[in-house]
């Protein structure tokens, strides 16, 4: 029996079965019957949760691009790959089809390699979300490079970090980018980063934006004239299934960001299988994922997955809010989408909106709606499922991360029934655990535990970029023999999971992991800042949003707050970007702590938060009376 498209309810049961009983045939028979490979391999899985030491396909050989591209051209050539749709409404969308992408890719490959690029060579890609973004991924995989594609959002000192971290040789950027009603300086920020970047040697620059930008000579290039000059043909690099395809970087708890390693075999079964079975993807659908190829749900939900099925993908360039708050729904209309694939941040910004900007268009297109990012609320599950789904559409509530480099858990349209706010089911091949603090396992309905994994499957990072003990120290030693999510979950009677959200220092805002520890480094940073402590608090739209504990220096002492916080906040924006500014800044005389010199964060979100009960003990630290103060004085 084929598992590669789950038919109903019985058949994702006898699925998710087979997987666990033998999942090196389960998995062994969707890779072997889905995809093109140079050569099959000669074991499914060998691995050890001990080591973090994961070995999927071993001895296959292929090259990912292949499987997105140029399988499909025989029969899909002349459909549309890529759906590209502009910022401005007034700018045409343009079609891309798989033979233009074939096309397009093929040049940007040999492009990168006459700038000296090859196998295992890593790129930085700070793009727009324009098609050069997808081209510029996919030329990498062409090629055998890894790519590192760092959210055109960040600042300089963010990409700087990042560029220098993962060693890239070269850089991909544009002129600028556009963002509703603004434009953003990419190339001047490039410019800023590669200043303490001495091992880039060259970066291509897409002209989107025609702002003015000074091109280093030697350095620069604009990327059309190249692209004009390659070959349209090139023949794909031949990789092995454990080969680096892309680093991804994300926040951790403490620290300097962890750049995720994602391999190439299994990442591409895993976000193939998951991608035809999330959104139930059928020959003539036009889907659309809302996220940016920055994060991980765009490297597999817009790019890889999609394009593995030979599906059309929507790329949007720009922002839900612009020109109004109806823009979404005007392209779900436009193009026919769907699936239409989002976050809980933005369904819950368009909520607060006219109910008019939804109901003036036709939607009647759509066949699954999903969300991503963090837990979904009530209100806003049924917001969702009212308005946008018409109660017509299932909503596929997808748990994941970038660690897991796929959809771990969700229910599958038309199969699983939905229940507000419960990511509901594992996928086959997934086997989650909830686990208590004393590492024993949960068997309980409606008790909130760590979740982890008592099994790999083929989509899991493999490292973090140059430090495999903080990839075992992170991921693999809380719980021995399994993975940590980070994430706290319960499970009801049924099976179904509800995810209650992170359990250590990263805080989502508007769907964007942030680790607390580097902000407090940027703040501390401040010449008037003496110690800081931020946590997350809830937040309408955002879901979370930051809450910052600043103790200042005597020379703070007679300072306009207000101008302050404005510093502050300007320095987080420089170190790391706007998405980390804090909502809320406390200036306090000092934090409580515990004699051992920690800081007790539960505390202070209590406090952020508004909750003056149980407190707990606070008897045990080192300062109990700056509690009652700090409370006095919220803000
Ligand atoms: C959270 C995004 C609840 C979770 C794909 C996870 C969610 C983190 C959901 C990973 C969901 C993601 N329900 N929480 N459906 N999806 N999360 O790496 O805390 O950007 O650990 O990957 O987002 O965020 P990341």
């Amino acid at each position: 029996m084929s598992y590669y498209s789950i038919k109903n309810l019985e058949h994702y049961f006898k699925a998710y079965k087979k997987s666990v009983k033998d999942p090196k045939a389960f998995w062994d028979k969707i890779a072997d019957e889905n995809f093109t490979w140079y050569r099959k391999w000669d074991k499914v899985l060998e691995y050890d949760m001990q080591e973090a030491e994961f070995n999927w396909f071993d001895g296959a050989k292929l090259n990912i691009t292949k499987n997105c591209i140029d399988r499909h051209l025989a029969k899909r050539g002349d459909k549309t790959a890529i759906l590209f749709e502009p910022n401005d409404p007034k700018e045409e969308a343009q079609h891309i089809t798989y033979k233009q992408l074939y096309e397009r890719v093929a040049k940007m490959a040999n492009v990168l390699q006459e700038q000296g690029i090859t196998k295992g060579d890593r790129v930085c890609i700070y793009l727009p979300m324009i098609p050069e973004l997808a081209v510029s991924v996919l030329a990498c995989a062409r090629i055998g490079a890894v790519h590192s594609v760092v959210f055109a959002g960040f600042s300089a000192k963010a990409l700087e970090t990042r560029i220098n971290d993962s060693d890239c040789k070269i850089v991909i950027t544009a002129d600028g980018g556009f963002r509703g009603s603004k434009t953003i300086d990419l190339k001047g920020i490039v410019d800023d980063a590669l200043e303490n970047c001495p091992d880039v040697k060259s970066v291509l620059v897409v002209k989107r934006t025609n702002a003015e930008i000074t091109m280093k000579e030697g350095r620069d290039h604009w990327l059309q004239p190249l692209l004009d000059m390659a070959s349209g043909n090139h023949v794909a690099e031949i990789m092995k299934a454990e080969d680096p395809l892309f680093i991804l970087y994300t926040s951790g708890s403490t620290g300097k960001p962890k750049g995720m390693l994602h391999t190439t075999a299994g990442y591409m079964v895993y976000t193939a299988y998951t991608f035809k079975n999330v959104f139930r993807y059928e020959e003539n659908d036009v889907y659309w994922c809302t996220a940016d190829i920055g994060w991980i749900t765009g490297h597999s939900y817009i790019v890889y997955g999609p394009l593995l099925n030979g599906a059309t993908t929507v790329m949007f360039e720009g922002v839900p809010s612009y020109p109004d708050f109806g823009r979404f729904w005007e392209i779900v209309e436009k193009h026919k989408i769907t699936q239409f694939y989002t976050a809980p941040t933005a369904i819950r910004a368009l909520a607060k909106e006219n109910l008019d900007y939804v109901e003036n268009h036709d939607l009647s297109s759509l066949k699954v709606i999903g969300s991503v990012g963090e837990p979904i609320n009530e209100e806003a599950w049924h917001w969702y499922n009212d308005h946008v789904g018409k109660k017509r559409c299932p909503l596929v509530d997808t748990w994941w991360q970038t660690e897991t480099g796929g959809i771990l858990i969700s229910p599958l349209p038309f199969v699983t029934p939905t229940k507000p706010t419960y990511a509901s089911l594992p996928l086959p091949g997934v086997q989650p655990v909830l686990m208590d603090e004393l590492r024993n396992e949960i068997e309980d309905n409606q008790v909130v535990g760590s979740l982890c994994m008592k099994f790999p499957w083929p989509g899991m990072a493999r490292t973090i970029w140059g430090n495999h003990q903080r990839f075992k120290e992170t991921y693999f030693t809380a719980y021995p023999g399994k993975y940590f999510t980070g994430d706290g979950a319960l499970r009801d009677e049924v099976g179904y999971y509800r995810i209650t959200g992170r359990m250590d220092d990263v805080v989502i805002v508007s769907g964007h992991n942030l680790g607390t520890a580097p902000i407090e480094d940027a703040i501390n940073e401040h010449p008037a800042v003496a110690e800081s402590a931020i946590v997350g608090f809830p937040h309408d739209i955002k879901g979370n949003a930051l809450y910052g504990f600043v103790i200042l220096k005597e020379t703070g002492a007679g300072r306009d707050p207000n101008n302050l916080r404005k510093e502050i906040n300007e320095l987080i924006t420089d170190q790391i970007g706007p998405i980390a500014k804090l909502e809320k800044i406390q200036f306090v005389p000092g934090l409580p702590k515990t004699r051992s010199g920690k800081i007790m964060r539960r505390i202070l979100r209590k406090i952020a938060e508004g909750d003056f009960s149980n407190f707990g003990d606070i008897s045990t630290l080192l300062n109990p009376e700056i509690v009652e103060e700090i409370k006095e004085n919220r803000i």
